[in-house]
């Protein structure tokens, strides 16, 4: 089914509002689809001791995944930035995990789109078949 990226931003644009980013001043909201249809959101949050904030993509994933989710059909994401923002490495990480095909669509708030499908965001990924000893 090709999916329906409206409301998937707009939960990411509404999530990019309460971006706690006064270190860097670089808002991120982003928004996952759950299988099962549900839409959990997540902005960046930064911290004093700034190896500790995360990303908008992984504070999505985790309340998702706190919330029972374990599939995801897609991800947007929004950023201010003149281009599209990708996802960065870790999150791409985290996210090949639950979803190696993910579907990725980023937005700027001044309305400039890019997809991308987390297949080709992470071509070699580290996954638990790595993990296997002979
Ligand atoms: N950031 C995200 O939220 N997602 C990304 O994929 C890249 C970077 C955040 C982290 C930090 O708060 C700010 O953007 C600048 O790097």
């Amino acid at each position: 089914m090709s999916e329906n990226w409206d409301d998937l931003v707009e939960a990411a644009m509404a999530a990019l509002e309460h971006a706690y980013a006064p270190y860097s001043g670089f808002k991120v909201g982003a928004a996952v689809r759950t299988s099962d249809g549900r839409i959990v959101a997540g902005c960046n949050v930064e911290n004093a001791a700034f190896p500790v904030a995360i990303c908008a993509e992984r504070v999505a994933l985790a309340a998702a995944v706190s919330q029972g989710a374990t599939g995801f059909r897609a991800l947007a994401v929004v950023t201010e930035a003149r281009e599209p923002s990708p996802p960065c490495g870790v999150c791409r990480q985290a996210l090949v995990e639950f979803a190696p095909d993910l579907p990725v669509c980023s937005r700027t708030t001044s309305g400039i789109e890019a997809r991308w499908s987390l297949r080709e965001l992470l071509a070699q990924p580290f996954t638990s078949v790595s993990l296997l000893r002979k």
